[in-house]
């Protein structure tokens, strides 16, 4: 993966450091990120586009990884952003990110949540409901404030992994649905109003997704909507916004494509329909999270206990588990791994990857071929960058892990490690009676 490279120790290395010694200077767990392969997806989608001559915006959908660090690496790199809360959009704030490139999205955004979006000027809200569409009206009234939004419209399509299912109206707990006159509905309340500015669709189809069809077949119905609206109320449709989901490559299984070949097809599909149906084009928005960030995560653990179940499996035992990583209890999600200490060693052993946490199905990989295994060596599981420190948790009160960004040889910690201070700092004594 990336700039992942094997040292003349035997010691693997990222962005050019060796992550032994990044074991030692900042503990285990410690996710490591390598900012070159960061850097690679996200100008191979905003190259994408470029050459195509497509104006577009590619939002990197921060719920994979959010940290002030990792904002200030995507202003960098010209991308905008896609925030689902609050505390996203603070964060966002906090690293000067531009507000007018930050979309916000979330299918119970509060009034609070709304109001931040407004006073800190984002440039879009991705809305959800009718609910929020009151929200936003009473919101921009009183402020006598703009505010850009898109529709976000449940086109029928979901996709996973390798295929995808249409149906006629989605059971999903976002957005308008396109097929039953939701929609339709929702574009009334909001076409005329003097403060939202209303530029498009929006559509998300799913997670991990290797095949180009269901983002075709979804672009496609959002235009035809769009067509009908230009038909029946002249409406001029500025963005087309289709989502993020393409697939990475966590185990030999998965054989993702590149970021042209995901949304080379979109674009064409959604080119001829405005051909087609005397549209302009509008500018896509996409917005990839695990692409951009997945594979440029690794985790590094400690290894300690073993436990042998003998003729069933060897277990190693790991200083962290699904308070980092929930992904493989939640999911059943895959990964590969090496000792890090000894990666030029053949893998010649099986073993069943343990977390610390007190639950059974606390396993980060079943059956893992890895070199021999000693305590204290170092344990590195591949494609951890994204939704693994995002959706981390103190479970049995386990402190965070630290995040470090490597480059060029360089590293600089991105996040600190929690401390057992962290953990209790909003915890209130109780004043109980004291029994006399
Ligand atoms: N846009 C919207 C509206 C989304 O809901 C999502 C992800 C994305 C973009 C980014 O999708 P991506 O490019 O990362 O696939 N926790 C799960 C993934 C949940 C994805 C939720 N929405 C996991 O660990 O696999």
């Amino acid at each position: 993966y990336g700039t992942q490279e094997v040292n003349e120790t035997g010691h693997l290395t990222i962005g050019g450091v060796d992550t032994i010694d990044l074991a030692k200077t900042y503990g285990t767990p410690l996710f490591v990120y390598d900012l070159a392969l960061i850097r690679k997806r996200a100008r191979g989608f905003i190259e994408t586009f470029k050459q195509l001559g497509v104006k577009a915006e590619v939002a990197y959908a921060s719920k994979a990884f959010a940290c002030v660090g990792i904002y200030q690496l995507a202003q960098e790199e010209h991308l905008s952003l896609d925030v689902v809360s609050g505390g996203e959009l603070f964060t966002a704030l906090q690293a000067k990110f531009p507000a007018e490139r930050i979309h916000f999205h979330g299918n119970n955004k509060s009034y609070t949540e709304l109001e931040l979006a407004f006073d800190s000027k984002i440039g879009c809200i991705v809305v959800d409901n009718f609910y929020e569409i009151q929200l936003l009206k009473e919101i921009s009234e009183r402020k006598q404030q703009h505010m850009r939004i898109l529709l976000r419209v449940t086109p029928g399509v979901e996709a996973h992994t390798h295929d995808f299912i249409t149906t006629g109206q989605a059971d999903s707990k976002f957005g308008f649905d396109l097929n039953n006159g939701q929609a339709d509905q929702a574009f009334d309340e909001v076409k005329d109003h003097e403060y939202l500015e209303l530029l498009g669709l929006h559509c998300h189809i799913g997670s991990q997704i290797f095949e180009t069809d269901g983002f075709s077949l979804a672009a496609e119905k959002l235009m035809n909507k769009i067509g009908e609206w230009k038909e029946q109320s002249n409406f001029e449709c500025s963005v087309l916004n289709l989502g993020g989901g393409y697939g990475i490559r966590y185990t030999e299984e998965d054989h993702p494509l590149e970021p042209q070949d995901y949304v080379s097809e979109m674009i064409k599909t959604v080119q001829a329909l405005a051909e087609q149906l005397r549209l302009a084009m509008p500018e896509i928005w996409i917005e990839p999270g695990r692409s951009l960030v997945g594979d440029a995560g690794t985790s590094l653990y400690t290894v300690g206990s073993h436990k042998n179940v003998p003729n069933i499996r060897e277990y190693i035992a790991v200083d962290g588990g699904m308070s980092d990583n929930i992904r493989p209890a939640l999911y059943d999600a895959k990964y590969e791994a090496v000792i890090a200490n000894r990666a030029s060693h053949n893998k010649t052993n099986t073993y069943t990857v343990a977390g610390k946490l007190c639950e059974s199905g606390d396993k980060l990989i079943v059956d893992a071929p890895l070199q021999q295994a000693e305590p204290g060596d170092v344990l590195a599981i591949f494609c951890t960058g994204a939704y693994g420190y995002s959706m981390a948790s103190n479970y049995n009160r386990i402190p965070r892990p630290a995040v470090v960004f490597v480059e060029d040889g360089q590293h600089q910690l991105a996040i600190q490690r929690e401390s057992y201070e962290n953990i209790v700092q909003n915890d209130l004594p109780l004043s109980l009676k004291k029994s006399e």
